[in-house]
C-alpha cells in the first residue's frame, strides 16, 4: 500500500462528530498501552501522527485517521486502564459498544493484543460481543519483537484459544518497532473493505 496523504481528521464523542463521507471505516480496540496508536503510525508510515505514550490510557475518544481518500482508521480508547474514573470507563463502554452495533462504514474490526500475554477478561469480552454483533474481526498480535521467533507460534496459538477464535478470522503477526506485518494487515484491510 502507497500511502500518499494520511492525516488526522475528527476527535469524536458522540455519532455526530463522526465524518460523513461514507468512508469505510477500520477501527482498532484493544487493552490501554497494547500499541494501537504505534500500529496506527506504522501502517501510515508517519512517525507521530497517531499519539503514542508510554502512559497509558491517553487515547480517549475516537480518533479518526483518513488514509489516501480510501479508509479511515479509527483510534479507539484503550480499556483496562485503572486510573480512569468508572464513569468515565462507562461512557468509553457506551460510545463504543454503539459506534460497533450501529456504524454501518465499519468495515473491519482489528483486535490489538500483545503477543506475549494471555488476553485479558476484557479482550474476551471484546471479542466475543464483536463475534455476537457478526463484525468481521482481525486479531492483531502486536509487539513481536518483544519475544523471539521461535516462540511466534506458541504464543499465537495461546492467544487462539483464549480468545476460543472463530478459524475463519485473520491472525496477524505485528511489530510496529521493526514493521513486521505491515503489508500482510493492508492486504487484510484491502479485502475487507472489497467485499
Ligand atoms: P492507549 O492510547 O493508552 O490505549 O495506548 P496504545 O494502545 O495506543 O499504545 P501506544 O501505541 O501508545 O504504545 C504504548 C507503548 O508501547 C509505547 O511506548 C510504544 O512505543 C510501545 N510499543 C507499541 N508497539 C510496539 C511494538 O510493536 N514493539 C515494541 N517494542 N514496542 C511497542
Ligand atoms: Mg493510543
Amino acid at each position: 500500500m502507497k500511502i500518499t496523504d494520511a492525516q488526522f481528521v475528527v476527535s469524536a464523542v458522540k455519532p455526530h462528530q463522526y465524518p460523513e463521507d461514507a468512508l469505510p471505516e477500520i477501527a482498532l480496540a484493544g487493552r490501554s498501552n497494547v500499541g494501537k496508536s504505534s500500529l496506527i503510525n506504522k501502517l501510515i508510515l508517519r512517525k507521530n501522527l497517531a499519539r503514542t505514550s508510554s502512559q497509558p490510557g491517553k487515547t480517549q475518544q475516537l480518533n479518526y485517521y483518513r488514509v489516501n481518500d480510501f479508509v479511515y482508521l479509527v483510534d479507539f480508547p484503550g480499556y483496562g486502564y485503572a486510573k480512569v474514573s468508572k464513569t468515565q470507563r462507562e461512557q468509553f463502554g457506551e460510545m463504543i459498544e454503539r459506534y460497533i452495533r450501529e456504524r454501518e462504514q465499519l468495515k473491519l474490526q482489528l483486535l490489538v493484543i500483545d503477543i506475549r500475554h494471555e488476553p485479558s477478561k476484557q479482550d474476551q469480552q471484546m471479542y466475543h460481543w464483536l463475534k455476537h454483533y457478526e463484525i468481521p474481526t482481525c486479531i492483531v498480535a502486536t509487539k513481536a519483537d518483544k519475544i523471539p521467533r521461535s516462540k511466534w507460534d506458541k504464543h499465537i496459538k495461546m492467544i487462539k484459544t483464549t480468545l476460543e477464535a472463530d478459524p475463519r478470522d485473520s491472525v496477524v503477526l505485528f511489530s510496529s518497532e521493526s514493521g513486521l506485518g505491515r503489508e500482510r494487515l493492508w492486504e487484510v484491510i484491502s479485502e475487507a473493505i472489497a467485499t
